[in-house]
């Protein structure tokens, strides 16, 4: 998105995550960052204030911080995990969309985009908080995608595969393997290739496709 021009906020709870990126973009203009939990709405609504008053407006929301939580089977799951999960990855999801909406709704415009999973259309074993808040997205996308359609405003979601980052690489060994095994592609997607679609549905050309599921998935989904 830098690269094409936008003006850029990223929110983010971890600051530690927020001097690398510093760090990383160093020399890049157009860019912001904020300390925002998406648990907390009034953390988000500071977010919000703090990125209007910088931008005067926004166009592109990306919901894409979540939690991946333990791996472990649904009947010996810990309840706290479960709910912390839930929590940011789709409670949070829903905190920054109440907040932000309304400014696109002013402005008739906006384009937002969901991080969810294929563990959200297939549903992981050993992962059911993280599917179950990842099914939870692509139904409130297109909840949203149909409240918003009378203005210029798409709201879709992408479901990725694995792909190397600090989340994923978090997880037990053996689950990696066994969810990368399940990927037709024979490996994991590139962040490069995740970043082009939402880029792309982020951007005004997508002016007609709304409160749809964009698969990121190497073949494992087929619907
Ligand atoms: N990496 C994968 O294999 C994969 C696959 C499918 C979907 N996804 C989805 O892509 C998105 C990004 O995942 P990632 O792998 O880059 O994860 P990541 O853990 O590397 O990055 C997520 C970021 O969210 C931040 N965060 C966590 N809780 C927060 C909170 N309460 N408030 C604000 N920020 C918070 C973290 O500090 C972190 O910087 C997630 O929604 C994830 O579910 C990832």
């Amino acid at each position: 998105m830098l690269e094409n021009g936008a003006q850029v906020a990223i929110w983010d709870i971890n600051e530690k995550e927020i001097q690398q990126a510093q760090q990383e973009l160093e020399k890049t203009e157009n860019i912001a960052f904020f300390k925002v939990d998406i648990a907390d709405l009034d953390s988000v609504e500071k977010g919000t204030s703090a990125t209007i008053e910088k931008y005067g407006k926004i166009d592109i929301l990306i919901n894409n911080a979540a939690i991946v939580g333990p791996n472990a089977n649904t009947w010996e799951y810990p309840p706290e995990d479960f709910k912390q999960v839930v929590h940011i990855g789709l409670v949070g999801t829903y905190h920054v969309c109440k907040a932000v909406v309304p400014h696109m709704i002013e402005k008739n415009y906006g384009r937002i985009v969901n991080l969810s999973s294929v563990a959200g259309k297939e549903g992981n074993p050993g992962a059911p908080a993280y599917s179950a808040t990842k099914a939870g997205v692509l139904a409130l996308t297109k909840s949203m995608g149909k409240e918003l359609a009378s203005y210029n405003i798409a709201v879709n979601a992408v479901t990725p595969a694995i792909a190397k980052t600090e989340m994923s690489m978090s997880q037990a060994p053996e689950f990696i393997e066994m969810i990368t095994s399940k990927i037709p592609r024979q490996r994991m997607l590139e962040l490069h290739e995740a970043a082009s679609m939402i880029c792309w549905l982020a951007t005004e050309e997508n002016s007609f496709t709304t409160a749809a599921t964009f698969d990121l998935s190497g073949g494992r989904t087929t619907y």
